[in-house]
């Protein structure tokens, strides 16, 4: 689901460094089919020029108060969010005391739409108290405020001011126009394979991506909320937003899920965690000479052994199938006490797309879909299980 398709946003621009990071955003709000409108304040117009941006979103730019219009009322009314990035000590101080002196600071008020604040400066104007005291106003009055991220500032000095990089910033705004069902709720999702050590320099593991998990991961966290993975081993990028444990052995993924799990409402086994692992690891590099044998024991079965104290958690268990999906599915859904089996076939592994059968305890539905929309379906299907 594209939560970005056909929305209006009204971006405003103040005059801090980062203004220099927008005309990507809004390259990449675009790409995902937004219209972009802008609104500078006159010092932001010092750190980014309007032909830039008016070339970019094919768009005039405003930036006047008093044009023989009324720029204040009509480009409020027609946007579906408001997006100050960057936002200055000056403009949050601004907003928070009802100053309206110019075109942004009297469309916000008068617009009266959802509105989200980016914050970007100098760590110790970051940390003023009157600064930190008008973020807390702002968020009173129901705007958003998101933190900035700590690293290396444009002034050279180093802490809390730096916007979150460009995929998050997108995804942050994309969640708002979002419908927020699962907020307040924690997701813990595992992702990717395990793998078992054979020697010191060998594993045994599978060949899932943990393209599934992730996607997930970010459905659920775009419908609201707060997501930690569990990832053993993959190849996918994990955006910034979502929080990560590493766990690349079947022990360590237990032993993670077991704490995660008891802070958390539902937990997403999407996993291929390995069924066999080695009896005893070799200490040395097991030196070849002929046949090797390597005995194996079963590993532990995590979904089985955290459904004992399930209570009224969520539990949803993926089970790779090569034939009698619903079948299997279903016996899996009894044996591992989950709430949901998703039943898929043995193609989906290491794919973009996912087949198989959604199982609960009132029937099956049948899928075959992008893992990126069926991420979606997802949620959709654990919803159903709330309401
Ligand atoms: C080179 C330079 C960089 C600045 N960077 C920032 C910044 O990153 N964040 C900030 O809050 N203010 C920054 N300022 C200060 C603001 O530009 C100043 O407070 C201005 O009045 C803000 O106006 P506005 O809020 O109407 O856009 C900077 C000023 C200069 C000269």
């Amino acid at each position: 689901m594209n939560l970005l398709k056909d929305k209006r946003i009204l971006i405003g621009i103040t005059g801090g460094i980062a203004a220099y990071k927008v005309p990507e955003i809004i390259r990449r709000l675009q790409k995902k089919g937004a219209f972009v409108t802008v609104v500078l304040t006159n010092s932001g117009a010092k750190f980014v020029s309007t032909l830039t941006l008016s070339v970019l979103t094919n768009n005039r730019i405003y930036t006047g108060l008093f044009t023989g219009e009324l720029p204040h009322i009509e480009q409020g009314r027609e946007t579906d969010i408001i997006v100050v990035i960057p936002a200055t000590y000056d403009f949050i101080g601004k907003i928070s005391s009802g100053v309206a002196d110019d075109l942004l600071s009297t469309l916000i008020p008068a617009a009266d739409k959802k509105t989200i604040f980016f914050p970007s400066m100098n760590v110790r104007m970051f940390k003023n108290r009157i600064l930190q005291s008008n973020i807390a106003t702002l968020k009173k009055c129901g705007y958003t405020v998101i933190y900035p991220e700590e690293g290396e500032l444009a002034c050279g000095d180093v802490g809390l001011g730096r916007l979150p990089d460009y995929e998050t910033t997108v995804a942050i705004i994309e969640r708002e126009l979002g419908d927020g069902y699962f907020e307040g709720k924690k997701v813990v999702v595992s992702v990717g394979g395990t793998e078992e050590n054979i020697d010191p320099v060998r594993v045994i593991s599978n060949r899932s991506s943990g393209r599934m998990g992730v996607e997930i991961g970010k459905a659920f966290w775009l419908r609201g909320a707060e997501v930690t993975l569990v990832v053993g081993r993959t190849n996918i990028n994990i955006p910034d937003y979502l929080n990560i444990r590493v766990a690349k052995t079947v022990g360590r993924m237990y032993e993670i899920l077991k704490k995660e799990i008891k802070s958390a409402d539902i937990l997403i086994m999407s996993a291929a965690v390995s069924d066999f692992i080695p009896l005893s690891p070799h200490k040395t590099k097991i030196k070849l000479r002929g046949e090797v044998t390597i005995k194996m024991k079963r590993g532990t079965d995590i979904l089985k052994s955290l459904s004992k104290n399930k209570g009224n958690k969520i539990f949803v268990g993926f089970a790779l199938e090569d034939r009698d999906l619903v079948k299997n599915g279903r016996k899996k859904l009894r044996g591992k006490g989950c709430d949901i089996i998703v039943a898929n076939s043995i193609n989906s592994i290491d794919s973009n797309s996912i087949s198989g059968y959604i199982i609960n305890k009132k029937g099956e539905e049948p899928f075959n879909l992008l893992k990126e929309e069926f991420a979606w379906k997802l949620t959709e299907s654990v919803e159903q299980l709330i309401t």
